[in-house]
């Protein structure tokens, strides 16, 4: 039983009754006002329920979550250990850039990581840290999108299609620029199906794309692309979401989806984001901590790796820089910390 119910069960008289239906007027109303600040970024997904149990939410994988996550004994074809960023229209790389990079090298370990750009300041000082780590991989829009920007898509919308073709073309593991890699990916790169993808909220009716494990010449990969050919720029939300979740329905063979936690937890929510960036005391952040090293540098075991909502949470990341992050106590912090040299 909720707190809210056994507290409307004890209350017997008239007129704490009263009392009890403003309180819950109130409760809905906050509810509300809460839910229509996170419509502004995919609110529909997000359940306020869940939003207060970042911690405890039950979050038991399903069978094929399980499956997918627990992957197949290493076969002939396995997904390369490749791993795509995409860095487009800005030729300085920033520090978000450089903490993501660096967890993709420490927790991954990849034979190669390919940076798809379209321009570089290569004397830029991040750059020049990660420089020996990374392929260059240019790309020239107006040739290889030519369709999509004469109908004036914005950059991160043709990225949503570059990330698509750059698995099918190679293979390998996507992540965008607010991914912080937590764990290797080796056990889904023997995946069964051509694609891993992961839920993005505790209802699982979205699937994200800000990271995509997949063979070269997925079927999967390429479906999810065609659909794109036809798309008037305003329907992207549905593509980047609410689509690759109705292909894993349609084509669940060719997919594995693994659970919320493994790519997306905590969530995109305001709740989540303060979870995160919030300060934290001396015996909070010490509990924190042990927590996260109790779980191998992770919130959760089948963590797979954080996503930071650059979306809603930019404010938050753009403030960060090293000595932030090894100064200040928060949940954020301390995940990120052993990615710093
Ligand atoms: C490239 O980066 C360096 C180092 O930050 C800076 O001094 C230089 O002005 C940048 N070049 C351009 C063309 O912006
Ligand atoms: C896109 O539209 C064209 C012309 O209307 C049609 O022939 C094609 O099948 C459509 N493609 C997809 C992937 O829906
Ligand atoms: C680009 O994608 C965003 C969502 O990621 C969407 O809100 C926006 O309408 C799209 N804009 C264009 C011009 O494609």
């Amino acid at each position: 039983m909720s707190r809210l119910t056994q507290c409307l069960v004890q209350v017997r008289t008239k007129a704490f009754a009263k009392l009890a239906i403003a309180g819950v007027f109130l409760l809905v109303l906050g509810l509300s006002i809460s839910h229509i600040h996170n419509t502004q970024f995919l609110g529909e997904y997000l359940d306020p329920a869940e939003e207060r149990q970042i911690e405890e939410f039950d979050f038991a994988d399903t069978e094929d979550e399980k499956r997918c996550f627990d992957g197949v004994a290493p076969g002939p074809n396995p997904i390369p250990k490749i791993v795509h960023f995409i860095w487009l229209d800005n030729p300085e790389l920033n520090f978000m850039t450089y903490l993501t990079i660096r967890s993709a090298i420490v927790s991954i370990r990849p034979e190669r990581i390919n940076l798809h750009y379209t321009s570089l300041n290569e004397t830029n000082h991040w750059f020049l840290e990660l420089r020996d780590h990374l392929y260059l991989v240019p790309h020239d829009l107006q040739k290889e999108y030519p369709k999509q920007l004469e109908e004036k898509w914005e950059t991160k919308n043709i990225s949503d299609l570059l990330r698509l073709d750059a698995i099918d073309k190679e293979g390998g593991i996507y992540l965008d620029t607010d991914v912080i890699a937590l764990r290797p990916f080796d056990n889904l790169l023997n995946s069964r199906t051509d694609a891993v993808l992961g839920h993005a909220d505790a209802h699982r009716n979205a699937v994200s794309n800000s990271i995509i494990v997949g063979r070269r010449g997925s079927s999967f990969i390429q479906r999810w692309r065609a659909s794109y050919e036809n798309l008037s720029s305003s329907e992207d939300d549905h593509h980047a979401i609410a689509l690759p979740k109705k292909l894993s329905l349609d084509y669940a063979d060719d997919v594995c989806v693994l659970s919320p936690i493994a790519f997306s937890w905590p969530t995109w929510s305001e709740n989540h984001i303060k979870y995160m960036h919030q300060r934290l005391s001396k015996p909070e952040a010490k509990d924190f901590a042990k927590k996260v090293m109790w779980h191998n540098g992770r919130l959760r075991q089948n963590q797979m790796a954080y996503h930071g909502w650059s979306q809603v949470a930019s404010s938050q990341l753009s403030g960060l820089d090293e000595k932030i992050i090894m100064r200040d106590e928060t949940r954020f912090n301390i995940l990120a910390r052993r990615f710093l040299l």
